[in-house]
């Protein structure tokens, strides 16, 4: 199987501004007349959509981690299959707000999940796809969470205390420094100093591309 187009990911912790940059991209690639698909995870068909609702909803039962866990990965895999997959064989790019490295992020930092548990998923799911770019959007978790709680009532992960995005933020970080796929930017600076680094971002992975 060759894969053709270029998968790149968007992360961060809540609040980091991940939908007007990814509206930056997005105009990227549709100027250069560069076909891709925009999706997202959880979720990006109708079934993972559905698991999505059912992990984000508030609920008085306690979600047990190893249950969450199993259904990301669920909905990770029909996403793959239905639509990830068949883009990128393709030669469409893939622009995908979060993916995997969210899961190392959310449920191996926030929720301190056995790293090796979530490698095993990754491995059986994904086999030995990764992102080409990961786009780690940084910024201080009480500047993200202030602008996320203002939006609105709160999912479950939004619920979340401090903590739990500091663990998440710092797993992140540590993702960003030990994998060379990955860029981090600090989303804290001013909008055009953040798109100018994906700018960069992007034309290495456009210079690259054999379509
Ligand atoms: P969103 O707020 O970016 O739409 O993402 C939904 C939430 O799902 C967000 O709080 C992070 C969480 N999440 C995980 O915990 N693990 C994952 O693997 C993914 C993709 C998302």
């Amino acid at each position: 199987m060759t894969l053709r187009g270029r998968f790149i990911t968007v992360e961060g912790t809540e609040g980091v501004g991940k939908t007007t940059n990814l509206e930056y991209v997005r105009q990227w690639l549709q100027q250069r007349g560069i076909p891709f698909v925009a999706t997202r995870e959880p979720g990006g068909t109708p079934l993972a959509e559905q698991i999505r609702e059912l992990l984000l909803a508030p609920r008085p039962e306690p979600v047990d981690p190893t249950a969450e866990l199993l259904l990301i990965f669920a909905a990770r895999a029909q996403h793959l299959r239905q639509v990830i997959l068949p883009a990128l064989e393709q030669g469409t790019w893939v622009l995908c707000d979060r993916f995997t490295d969210a899961t190392f992020a959310y449920q191996g930092g926030g929720r301190q999940m056995d790293r090796d548990a979530i490698a095993s998923l990754e491995t059986l799911v994904q086999g030995s796809l990764r992102p080409d770019a990961v786009i780690l959007l940084d910024v201080p978790v009480e500047v993200g969470l202030a602008r996320a709680r203002g939006r609105g009532a709160l999912d479950r992960f939004e619920q979340e205390d401090v903590e739990f995005f500091q663990r998440v933020r710092a797993a992140y970080r540590q993702r960003a420094r030990q994998y060379p796929g990955y860029h981090l930017v600090d989303a804290a600076a001013d909008l055009a100093q953040v798109q100018q680094r994906l700018d960069r971002v992007l034309t290495e992975l456009y210079r690259q591309w054999r379509p």
